[in-house]
């Protein structure tokens, strides 16, 4: 395919000297090429053809998707074309979602309708407050999200339909719906308190604050500030393109699971340290420093890769996180009316050099998502181990949202990745009695 106006051909033109050979390949959507082109390029008829290798997918774009839009070097990040920063001012977490979900904005009568199917598919069946004893009361929040949401999927044998769009929608809401109240319940198991079960008459947040700070009162109130600061880490925590855990959820829904086994497994990824689990990881590494005047020393054992700055860095983002800065404002927001945590001083210093020093510049480390959420969460009186289970809430809409569309992408099929295979070569059997 070329461009008559100006000529130039819009193909890539391969060399391969081995054999003198020159292939021409077709560049798609600006600058990619598709990897199978390359198989043509053999040396001998036989060759199986050449692939790319490219470990942990650093430079391999595995699926088109119009959901999440990321600009790592301007620090852009968008959800359907809107920029986050609208969204987390003038939106909530459950517009936002349907936005992500649909593609567009909803009207008010869709809005309304969403809010109230996600509202009235809260609980979950009574089994599952039993499946809770399964655990010892001070199982990580995450390992028991993770079990109850494949559990989930054996009351839903229907959603194993994942080609009837009316039943992926109906499952989408029940995932998106109990998140919280298996969040809540996965906490108060932990806390050793009764369960606090939904209340259709308040918000997402709020019932989700209800269920788990009721205490001894008949009606809670959240603090609207908290309730309104949960409100927008949910929307920035909501999608984030091809990560780890996105990845995990396309990777399995490809072999055409349930979207809870699936969701299962993509919060396993997001579990890790390096991934979701990385708010988690900050705070215990703020615990760690414990005091501005450690700093130094921390970041020398950083420079000396004793330690990892947990909560900066990012595989996209070369420059801030656009989310980390709104997370930023937000915190202050929190603090004046929990107080203010000490731990922020911390943060702000470790901030401040990693800003300056060349260690951190010239590897763009910068804050993350992660690097200032676990405070507010903190603030919020959340235990540390659940600060996984507040990023995996939100972003159960991003990975619905990716799932669905690989679903619906006719170029999409069962992830079946090739090898470069360094073992050895063919050896015959050895009976153990004749090895050394
Ligand atoms: C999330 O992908 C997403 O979109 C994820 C996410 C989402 O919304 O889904 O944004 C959420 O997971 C945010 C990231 C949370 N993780 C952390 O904060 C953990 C700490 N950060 C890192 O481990 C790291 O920065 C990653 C995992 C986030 C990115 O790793 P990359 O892209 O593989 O980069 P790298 O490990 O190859 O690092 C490049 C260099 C290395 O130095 P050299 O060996 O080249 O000298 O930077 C160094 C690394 O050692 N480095 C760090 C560092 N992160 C990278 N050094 C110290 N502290 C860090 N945090």
């Amino acid at each position: 395919m070329s461009d008559e106006s100006s000529g130039t051909r819009n193909t890539l033109s391969i060399r391969d000297n081995r054999t003198g050979k020159e292939y021409e390949v077709e560049v798609l959507d600006g600058d990619v090429i598709r990897a199978m082109d390359l198989r043509q390029i053999k040396v001998d008829d036989g060759d199986f053809g050449m692939m790319s290798y490219d470990p942990a997918f650093g430079n391999t774009a595995f699926t088109r998707s119009s959901v999440t839009f990321i600009d790592g070097a301007k620090g852009i990040l968008e959800y359907r074309g809107y920029p986050i920063e609208q969204l987390a001012e003038q939106s909530s977490f459950l517009e936002v979602a349907y936005l992500i979900l649909k593609g567009e904005l909803p009207t008010q009568t869709e809005l309304d309708q969403f809010v109230h199917d996600v509202t009235y598919h809260t609980y979950v069946h009574e089994n599952m407050t039993d499946l809770l004893d399964a655990f010892r009361y001070d199982a990580h929040s995450m390992g028991r999200m993770i079990s109850s949401i494949a559990a989930l999927s054996t009351f839903y044998p229907e959603a194993k339909d994942v080609d009837d769009p009316a039943n992926r929608w109906i499952q989408i809401n029940r995932l998106v719906a109990k998140m919280p109240t298996l969040a809540a319940f996965a906490y108060r198991h932990h806390r050793g308190l009764p369960l606090v079960y939904p209340e259709n008459e308040l918000s997402y947040t709020a019932n989700f604050l209800n269920m788990l700070f009721r205490i001894g009162v008949k009606e809670y109130k959240p603090n609207p500030v908290l309730e309104r600061a949960l409100d927008v880490l949910f929307i920035l925590h909501a999608d984030h393109e091809q990560n780890c855990s996105a990845t995990t959820m396309r990777v399995i829904g490809s072999a055409q699971a349930d979207p809870f086994s699936a969701m299962a497994g993509a919060m396993a990824a997001l579990y890790g340290p390096l991934h979701g689990g990385a708010n988690e990881a900050v705070l215990r590494m703020l615990h760690r420093i414990g005091d501005v005047k450690n700093v130094p020393q921390f970041i020398d054992g950083v420079k000396n890769r004793e330690e990892r700055l947990m909560g900066f860095g990012h595989r996209v983002y070369k420059s801030y996180d656009p989310r980390a800065a709104i997370i930023k404002r937000t915190a202050e927001e929190v603090f004046e009316v929990t107080g203010r945590n000490p731990l922020l001083d911390i943060a702000l210093e470790l901030e401040r050099i990693a800003l300056e020093e060349d260690f951190f510049v010239s590897r763009n480390l910068y804050p993350n998502v992660d690097f200032y959420s676990g405070l507010i969460y903190q603030a919020l009186g959340f235990p540390v181990e659940m600060f996984p289970v507040l990023f995996a809430i939100p972003r159960t809409v991003g990975w619905l949202a990716q799932w669905e569309e690989m679903l619906m992408d006719d170029e999409q099929r069962i992830a079946r990745p090739r090898q470069v295979f360094t073992g050895p070569s063919r050896r015959e059997f050895v009976p153990v009695e004749e090895r050394g």
